[in-house]
C-alpha cells in the first residue's frame, strides 16, 4: 500500500502552539510519571495520540453555536436541536443527552443487566467491560477469528463471530444473557469496521433467543464509511441511509459524543421502547441532570448538534480515513507491524510482532508507547494486557488477544508533517527494538488499572 492521502478539507483559523523537550527531559518525565503516560502533563507532550475522544478540532460553526448555546435548565433550545438531529440520524424515537459514553453506559447497562449474569459483544470497550462488571454480570469478546491475525487482510475485522456468539446462548442459557453488544467501530480489535449484514446477522440471533440488542455507536460515521467502500450492497447509498441501516432495528444504543460528533463532550443513549426510555429518564436525573441537558452545558449541546451533521459529510470522512492510511502506509513501507488494514481512528501498531522477546506480563505495548515518548515526545497508549487487567474472579493477570500501541489521531488537529514525525519515530525504534525491556507494575487499583497504575522498567 502505497501512502495517499486526501488533503485537509479545510484550512486553518486559530492555532495552538506546541514545543518538543529534549530527549533528557523527556526520559525525565516519563519516569517522573511512573511510566505511565496518562500521569504526563499534555505541555510535556509533542504529539498526543493518546486518544481521538474529546480532543476533535471543533468548527467556526461549532464556535459560533458556542454562543448561541441556551443555558436554561429545562427546555433549552438547543436540546430540540439536538434531539432532532439525533432522531434523524440514528432513526430512534427516543434519545437521551448524557455528559459522556461511559455515563450512558452507567445510566443503561444496569437496566438490562439486572438479574442477568453475561453481556456479550463483538468486543467491549474498556469502561464498557467495567460497566458490564460493576452491575454484577459478566463481559464476554466474540469477535471473528480474523481480527486476530494483525497481518490478515479483512473488510470487516470488527464483526461478531455469529456462529459462536449462538454457541455462547446455547451454553449460557438466554435467560442468562442481558444484552448484546455491537461496538462500530471496534474500538479494541483496532478500529475495525462492522459490516451491516454483519449487524444485520446479529440482530437477528438476538431477536431470535429474544436478548436486547445495543449498538455502542462511539463511530458510526467512520464505520459507514468503510461500509460504503467495502459493502457492495451500500456502494452507492449516503452515508446518512448507511447509518439508517445500521441501526434499523436495535434496541437502544449509547454513544460517545466525543468522537464521530467532533465535539469536546457529550454523549447519547436513544431506544425505540417508551417504557425503556422512561426509566433511562428516571435514572438519568439522579446521575446527570434533568432530562433537557443530561450533564451537558447549553453551548455543549449546540455545539454537538452541529458536530452531528459535520461529522457525516463524505469528503470530510474520506480525509479523516485517509490520515490513517497515509501513515499507516508509512509504517508498511518501513515494515513495521500493525493491525492491517487500518481502522478508522487510529493505527494500532503490532507491539507482540515489533517486541516479541517482551511477554504479555511485561506489557510490550506499554512499553513502546513509552519508548515513543522518549523518542519524539509522542503519547500513545496501550490497548492491551496492560490495558485488560486482571482476572476479576481470580486475580490473575490476563493475556489480552492483542498487544496494541494505539496511535489515536484526534478529528482536523494535526498535519500531515505531525503524521511523518510519528512515522520516523516509528522507524527509529524499529532500528533499536531488540534492545527495548518490559515493565513491571508496582501499584494498581483493581478496575480500570490503566489510567492510574504506576509502573517500573525491568532490567
Ligand atoms: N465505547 C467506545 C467504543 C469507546 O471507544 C469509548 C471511549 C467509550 C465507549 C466511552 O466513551 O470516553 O465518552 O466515556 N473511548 C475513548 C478511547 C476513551 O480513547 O478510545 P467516553
Amino acid at each position: 500500500m502505497k501512502p495517499i492521502y486526501y488533503p485537509e478539507p479545510f484550512r486553518i483559523k486559530s492555532v495552538e502552539p506546541l514545543k518538543m523537550l529534549t530527549r533528557e527531559e523527556r526520559e525525565k518525565k516519563i519516569a517522573e510519571a511512573n511510566y505511565n503516560v496518562f500521569y504526563l502533563a499534555s505541555r510535556d507532550v509533542y504529539i498526543d495520540l493518546l486518544t481521538d475522544s474529546g480532543t476533535n478540532a471543533m468548527s467556526s460553526q461549532q464556535w459560533a453555536g458556542v454562543m448561541v448555546g441556551d443555558e436554561s435548565y429545562a427546555g433549552a433550545e438547543c436540546y430540540y436541536r439536538v434531539q432532532e438531529a439525533a432522531q434523524k440520524i440514528f432513526t430512534m424515537p427516543y434519545i437521551q443527552l448524557v455528559h459522556q459514553g461511559r455515563a450512558a453506559e452507567k445510566v443503561l447497562l444496569p437496566i438490562l443487566l439486572e438479574g442477568k449474569k453475561y453481556a456479550i459483544a463483538n468486543m467491549h470497550f474498556d469502561t464498557t467491560r467495567a460497566h458490564v462488571e460493576l452491575a454484577g454480570a459478566r463481559a464476554i469478546d466474540c469477535v471473528v477469528p480474523e481480527a486476530l491475525d494483525t497481518t490478515k487482510y479483512y473488510d470487516f475485522k470488527g464483526n461478531m463471530d455469529t456462529a459462536r456468539l449462538e454457541q455462547y446462548i446455547k451454553e449460557l442459557g438466554a435467560e442468562n444473557i442481558g444484552v448484546i453488544i455491537m461496538t462500530i467501530t471496534n474500538n479494541s480489535a483496532g478500529g475495525q469496521p462492522v459490516s451491516v449484514a454483519n449487524i444485520r446477522e446479529t440482530r437477528a440471533i438476538a431477536k431470535k433467543y429474544g436478548i436486547k440488542f445495543m449498538i455502542d455507536a462511539a463511530r458510526y460515521a467512520e464505520n459507514s464509511y468503510f461500509v460504503k467502500q467495502r459493502e457492495p450492497e451500500f456502494k452507492n447509498k449516503s452515508i446518512q441511509e448507511i447509518i439508517a441501516a445500521t441501526f434499523e432495528g436495535a434496541d437502544c444504543f449509547t454513544m460517545s459524543s466525543k468522537k464521530d460528533a467532533i465535539v469536546n463532550m457529550g454523549g447519547l443513549i436513544g431506544c425505540r421502547d417508551k417504557a425503556l426510555f422512561e426509566v433511562i429518564k428516571q435514572r438519568c436525573i439522579s446521575f446527570e441532570g434533568f432530562i433537557t441537558y443530561g450533564g451537558m452545558s447549553g453551548r455543549d449541546i449546540e455545539a454537538l448538534a452541529i458536530g452531528l451533521s459535520e461529522g457525516v459529510d463524505e469528503h470530510y470522512l474520506q480525509y479523516r480515513i485517509g490520515q490513517m492510511q497515509y501513515l499507516a502506509g508509512r509504517l508498511e513501507e518501513a515494515g513495521i507491524p500493525f493491525q492491517s488494514p487500518v481502522g478508522g481512528h487510529a493505527v494500532f501498531v503490532d507491539a507482540k510482532k515489533l517486541l516479541p522477546h517482551i511477554p504479555y506480563y511485561e506489557f510490550p505495548a506499554q512499553a513502546l508507547a513509552i519508548e515513543l515518548y522518549k523518542e519524539a515526545g509522542i503519547r500513545a497508549c496501550d490497548i492491551g494486557s496492560y490495558m485488560l487487567g486482571n482476572d476479576p474472579d481470580t486475580g490473575k493477570q490476563l493475556e489480552a488477544d492483542f498487544e496494541f500501541t494505539r496511535l489515536a489521531i484526534p478529528r482536523r488537529v494535526y498535519t500531515q508533517s505531525h503524521l511523518d514525525v510519528i512515522a520516523d519515530a516509528l522507524i527509529n525504534i524499529k532500528e533499536r527494538a531488540s534492545t527495548i525491556k518490559g515493565y513491571k507494575i508496582v501499584e494498581e487499583p483493581p478496575i480500570l488499572r490503566h489510567f492510574t497504575a504506576k509502573l517500573r522498567p525491568l532490567d
